[in-house]
C-alpha cells in the first residue's frame, strides 16, 4: 500500500549482489525512508530471486521481464541494477516509459548510447542520475578544496591503482564480467577516473593498451571464457600538462587500488576508502587518522627542509547508519536521485553528462589500445 506521503514507488530492475547487499537493505533506513520512497516492485529474469527479494525487502509486486514492469506497475521511478550491458536498453525502456532512472555504473558503454539515453532523457522529462557519485563523500570534498588552496601547486601528474579479482568470489555468477560490457575498466575503474575528471576537469586525449591476461576463470563449477580485456593502462592528458595513468586488472587476489595527484610542490594520496565509501566505524577513522599522522610526520621529517608536502583527507563517519557499509557511496547516489525527484531538481553530482565523459574515455582507450593511435575527446561535462 502506497499512501499520500509516498513520492517515490521505486521499482528496482536486477536482484543481484548489488540490490541486495548494499542498496535495499539501506532503502529501509529511516533518514531515507522518510523521504517518501516506497519499494513497490522487483525484477529479475531469474524468478527465485525475484521472488525471494519482493518477499525479503517486502516489495509489492515482482516481475521477470522489465518490459512488462515498465508498462504494468505503477512505479514512478525505476533503479537499474543489472549486468552493465543492459544499463541502456532498459534506460531507454524505462525513459520512454516516463519513469525517473537511477543507473549504477557504468551509465552505458559506448558514447553513441549515452548521447542517445541523454537526448531521451530530456525529450521525457525524466530525471537521470548516474552512479557513481562518491564525490558526495567529504574525504574527496576536503581534496577538492585542498586542490583549489594550491595546496599542492600546480597539479602536473596523477596514478590510479584499480585492481581486484574479478568478482571470480561473488555469490552470483559473475560471467557478465567477462562478456563485452564488463571487465575492470567499466566495473572498478570508473569510481577512480570519474573523481579525478570531478578533480581535474575533463579528459582531452587517451593513448591505451589492453588484453586478456587469463582466458578462463573458474566460478563454483563453472568455467567462464574471458571475452573482455582482463588488463588495461590508460594514460589521460587533461590539457596544460596535466597528465594521470590509470592500471586497471582483474588479475590481483583482492583489491589492490589506490591514487594520487602530484603537484609542484607535494602530493595528495586519494585512498580507496576516501573515493568508495562515505561510511566508516569510529575505529576505522580513528586507526586511519593515526596512519595518516605517523606517515606524515615520518615525511615532514624528511621533507621539511625541502617545502614538499604531502597530504590524505581525512575519513568521516556519515551521519547515518546503514546496514552494508559497502554501500555507502551507493547510498549517496540514490540520496541525490530522491531529491532531485522530490524537489524537481536536476543532479549535480552524479550527472549523466559527467557519465557520458567518463564513457568516452573508456570507449577511446578501448580504440586506442586496438589502433596503436591517441585519441581524441569530444565531449565534456
Ligand atoms: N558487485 C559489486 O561490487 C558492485 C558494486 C557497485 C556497483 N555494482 C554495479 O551494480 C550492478 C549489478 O552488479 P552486481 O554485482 O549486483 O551483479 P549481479 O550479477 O549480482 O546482479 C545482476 C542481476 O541482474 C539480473 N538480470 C540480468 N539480466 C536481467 C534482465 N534482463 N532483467 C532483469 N534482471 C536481470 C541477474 O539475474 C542478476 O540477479 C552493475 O551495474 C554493477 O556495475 C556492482
Amino acid at each position: 500500500m502506497t499512501n499520500l506521503t509516498t513520492k517515490i514507488k521505486l521499482g528496482v530492475i536486477g536482484c543481484g549482489v548489488v540490490a541486495t547487499r548494499d542498496i535495499l537493505p539501506n532503502l529501509v533506513q529511516p533518514a531515507i525512508k522518510k523521504k517518501g520512497v516506497k519499494l513497490v516492485a522487483v525484477c529479475d529474469i531469474i524468478k527465485s530471486r525475484a521472488r525471494q527479494t519482493m518477499r525479503a525487502f517486502k516489495a509489492e509486486e515482482m516481475y521477470t521481464d522489465y518490459m512488462e514492469m515498465l508498462a504494468k506497475s505503477d512505479v514512478n521511478a525505476v533503479a537499474i541494477l543489472t549486468p552493465i550491458n543492459l544499463h541502456y536498453p532498459i534506460a531507454m525502456a524505462s525513459a520512454k516509459a516516463g519513469k525517473h532512472i537511477y543507473v549504477q555504473k557504468t551509465m552505458t558503454t559506448t558514447l553513441k548510447e549515452a548521447n542517445t539515453l541523454l537526448a531521451t532523457v530530456k525529450k521525457e522529462g525524466v530525471k537521470l542520475v548516474a552512479s557513481p557519485g562518491q564525490m558526495h563523500n567529504p574525504s574527496l570534498k576536503a581534496v577538492k578544496t585542498k586542490l583549489e588552496e594550491n595546496f599542492i601547486g600546480r597539479p602536473l601528474w596523477g596514478y590510479i591503482f584499480a585492481n581486484n579479482n574479478g568478482h571470480i568470489k561473488e555469490r552470483t555468477d559473475p560471467s557478465w564480467y567477462y562478456k563485452p560490457g564488463g571487465g575492470p575498466v567499466y566495473s572498478f575503474l570508473v569510481y577512480s577516473v570519474t573523481t579525478f575528471c570531478w578533480l581535474l576537469g575533463s579528459v582531452k586525449k587517451v593513448t591505451a593498451l589492453s588484453g586478456i591476461v587469463v582466458p578462463t576463470r573458474q566460478w563454483k563449477n563453472k568455467r567462464i571464457n574471458c571475452e573482455m580485456d582482463d588488463s588495461t593502462m590508460i594514460l589521460m592528458d587533461f590539457g596544460d600538462s596535466v597528465f594521470v595513468s590509470a592500471i586497471s586488472n582483474f588479475c590481483t587476489r583482492d583489491v589492490m587500488a589506490d591514487s594520487a595527484i602530484y603537484g609542484t610542490k607535494g602530493v595528495i594520496q586519494i585512498p580507496l576508502e576516501a573515493i568508495r565509501s562515505t561510511q566508516h566505524d569510529p575505529m576505522q577513522v580513528s586507526l586511519y587518522a593515526l596512519k595518516r599522522k605517523i606517515k606524515s610526520w615520518i615525511k615532514n621529517l624528511k621533507f621539511k627542509t625541502n617545502g614538499w608536502v604531502e597530504w590524505s583527507p581525512p575519513l568521516f563517519s556519515a551521519p547515518y547508519s546503514l546496514a552494508s557499509p559497502s554501500g555507502a557511496n551507493i547510498i549517496a547516489d540514490i540520496i541525490e536521485f530522491i531529491n532531485c525527484i522530490v524537489k524537481d531538481e536536476e543532479p549535480t553530482i552524479a550527472t549523466g553528462e559527467h557519465a557520458r565523459h567518463v564513457i568516452e574515455i573508456f570507449e577511446k582507450a578501448y580504440i586506442s589500445a586496438k589502433t596503436g593511435r591517441t585519441q581524441l575527446l569530444e565531449t565534456t561535462f
